[in-house]
């Protein structure tokens, strides 16, 4: 087995060094080796104290998350952590990098720590639907004080060094050298010669009165806006322990939540979301290596050229914002202003750094801005030729090794990309709506795309913090082309019996943030009214409505009717009856549908396209599937992705119902696809793909 700990001495101070790169997680060689590390250190008398440093990019920045689910091998995390509350020395953390999730547990059980002043410390696990279990709730409390505990915990994100020093989770900050300081520190400590134990101190803990009515008013705001998921609101319970109980009762606690999560549906489902954005960012075959990317010109400053310019600047990347002309260009850099005073205003950000992030981001009045951009990213209006125009002239005025990117949501990449006279560096990279909030990125990879261009715009999306999804060129790529689907079927749920707010209500108790109409009227009827009548398709009730300038909340009705200055959708009495005439027209005598029945509706032909999508190879994997539904359509993460759903459903089930549907339609687009009717034969799931 490979070295995993490093023990080194300096005069009489132990360095227990980990290194286990990438970074080194709490694997159990790394477990096993700093328990036998402590016991020795601690016996040896000519040792006063010992540090636990790291080796490589950053402490340890998490348990390994591959054993979660996993029968357990001791020594545990908590078992490396008792060897320390039992130590009769003390132990100094040396933290820098990212010391999140049992990286900081382990620092937490240490007697001291100390921490570069870049170093982020968090606890992520709420993302992965758990919570810290090796007494990571017990112990930040009383460092911190429970409601910035609370906050860290039930949001999982990281707080800088700075913070960290301010609140008492850090005892010292590092500007040098961290293993000088940390000796230095390990130096001054071990004169003194009694540890200093987490578990004994509960000076931070007043449990009553007006902290703990503030304690409770923090936790119902932080989890208010939950839904569905069971983590946030554990997280609280977890915390809450640490006031009302003694601290070994308070570990029972919270070991006993933190088992019945890690055993649950939901953060299986999670950590299964964790694993396939990883495995979405890497393309099969492609070892090309990424352009540099340092300036960027964003074409178009509408809805999401605004965003997408604040996505970049966000990152640190210098953006010229490009218009037809002066008012336009205007109204786009005053979005952007508004986007960052809002941050600041909210606390998300300082005044300062919302300001230099702004500064990030210049205008100008013509393409010929864009010349000496690294990557263009193109955001006019959805049409063919002003976009194939606009590509054909940024191609011959930018650099040859600039990338072209499109924002298209539907048109054909390739044929976009034979309009310029280098189609190798075309690709789409398709943002979601707001762009600088949404995750999702579709990397739309075209015919000719070189795999340096490829390879950047993946980089370059990580670098936003973006969950960037290859997929391939076909009208809507994967999240629309599937979305289409939903359209049509949450229609046909219309005129089978149900009314707007019941199928709303029925795919938010799904878990989806919003339901399927009350995002149609907040994005706008008349795009799809649009798109139909080019195509010559009819939707009877959506076209109804957009006859009678019902175009959504920007015309204050749409599928509900919105009071002036609000966004809460009502039941509109003349939207039913426009609904009931639609079934009358068609013939169809009307009748309830449960719930259940309307999310099987809905999801079940999305599903069936997104084994078409698998046949045709525009996902390279089933799990993109799910990623691309996660972060860019309001998939509830718990349920994993309508992907990993089908799975869990069984896909013999999956493919009778929608054989019925087929069926009772006559929708041929119905009727299961290949892919689906082969593995529902042969017993298996997408998964198994
Ligand atoms: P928008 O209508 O809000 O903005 C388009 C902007 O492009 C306008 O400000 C217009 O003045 C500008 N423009 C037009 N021709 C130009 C030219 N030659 N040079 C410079 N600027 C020019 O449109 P939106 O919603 O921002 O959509 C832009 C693109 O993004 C479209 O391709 C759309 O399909 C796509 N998209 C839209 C999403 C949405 O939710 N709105 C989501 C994902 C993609």
């Amino acid at each position: 087995m490979d070295k995993v700990l490093n023990v080194r001495r300096q005069d009489s101070i132990a360095i227990l060094e980990i290194d286990s790169p990438p970074v080194n997680a709490l694997s159990h060689a790394v477990r096993a080796a700093l328990v036998e590390a402590l016991d020795s250190a601690d016996h040896d008398p000519a040792l006063d104290a010992a540090i636990i440093a790291c080796a490589g990019r950053t402490f340890v920045a998490g348990s390994d998350i591959r054993e979660f689910g996993k029968p357990r091998r001791a020594p545990l995390l908590s078992d490396v952590i008792d060897r320390l509350d039992a130590m009769s020395k003390p132990v100094v953390a040396a933290l820098f990098g990212t010391t999140l999730g049992g990286g900081l547990e382990l620092a937490l059980g240490c007697h001291y720590r100390i921490a570069a002043s870049t170093t982020q410390l968090g606890f992520p696990e709420v993302k992965l639907g758990l919570i810290p279990g090796a007494g990571g709730t017990q112990r930040l409390p009383r460092a911190v004080g429970p409601e910035t505990a609370l906050t860290m915990i039930v949001t999982g994100e990281p707080i800088a060094a700075e913070a960290a020093f301010a609140h008492g989770l850090v005892d010292e900050l590092a500007d040098g050298d961290l293993e000088e300081a940390a000796i230095a520190l390990a130096q001054r400590v071990a004169k003194d010669n009694t540890p200093r134990r987490l578990r004994d101190d509960t000076a931070k803990l007043a449990a009553d009165g007006d902290d703990r009515a503030r304690f409770d008013a923090t936790a119902q705001n932080l989890t208010k806006r939950a839904r569905g998921l069971k983590a946030p609101r554990a997280c609280v319970d977890s915390v809450r322990g640490a006031l009302d109980l003694p601290f070994d009762e308070g570990l029972e606690h919270e070991r006993a939540i933190f088992r019945e999560l890690v055993a649950g549906d939901q953060s299986k489902a999670q950590r299964y979301v964790f694993f396939a954005e990883r495995a979405a960012a890497k393309v099969p075959g492609l070892d090309a290596k990424p352009r540099r990317v340092a300036r960027v010109a964003i074409i178009g400053a509408g809805t999401m050229g605004r965003g997408i310019a604040v996505a970049f600047a966000d990152a640190g990347l210098a953006v010229t914002l490009i218009e037809t002309d002066d008012d336009a260009l205007q109204r786009g850099l005053d979005a952007v202003a508004a986007i960052y005073a809002g941050a600041a205003q909210r606390g998300r950000l300082t005044p300062d750094e919302a300001e230099r992030r702004r500064a990030r981001i210049g205008g100008a009045v013509g393409l010929s801005e864009a010349a000496d951009a690294d990557l263009v990213v193109e955001a006019v209006f959805e049409d063919f030729e002003l976009k194939r125009d606009v590509l054909s002239e940024l191609a011959g005025l930018t650099r040859p090794d600039a990338v072209l990117a499109t924002n298209t949501s539907y048109l054909d990449v390739d044929a976009l990309a034979a309009a310029t006279d280098r189609p190798e560096s075309v690709l789409g990279m398709h943002f979601f709506s707001p762009a600088n909030v949404m995750r999702l990125v579709e990397i739309v990879r075209g015919a000719k795309s070189a795999p340096e261009v490829l390879a950047t715009a993946i980089t370059t999306a990580r670098r936003l913090g973006k969950a960037p999804v290859v997929v391939g060129n076909c009208n809507g790529f994967v999240g629309n082309r599937m979305l289409r689907r939903r359209s049509a079927a949450a229609e046909q749920a219309l005129l089978a019996g149900a009314l707007p707010h019941e199928v709303d209500a029925a795919m938010e108790a799904f878990g989806f943030p919003m339901g399927p109409f009350a995002v149609a009227d907040l994005a706008g009827l008349d795009i799809g009214w649009r798109m139909r009548k080019a195509q010559g398709l009819k939707a009877a009730i959506a076209d109804a409505l957009c006859e009678q300038g019902r175009f959504g909340q920007k015309s204050g009705k749409g599928y509900f009717r919105y009071e002036p200055g609000s966004r809460k959708p009502e039941r509109d009495a003349d939207v039913e009856a426009i609904v009931v005439e639609a079934s009358h027209r068609a013939g169809i005598a009307r009748r309830a549908l449960s719930s259940d029945e309307i999310v099987e509706r809905l999801l079940f032909p999305m599903i069936n396209e997104g084994a078409r999508i698998l046949e045709e190879g525009i996902a390279a994997r089933p799990s993109d599937i799910d990623v691309i539904w996660v972060n860019g359509y309001g998939w509830p993460v718990w349920r994993g992705g309508p992907i990993y759903h089908a799975d869990a459903l069984g896909l013999a089930s999956v493919r009778d119902k929608l054989a019925a549907m087929a069926e009772a339609s006559g929708d041929e687009g119905l009727a299961p696809a290949r892919l689906l009717v082969r593995l529902a034969e042969e017993g298996r799931g997408f998964g198994s793909l």
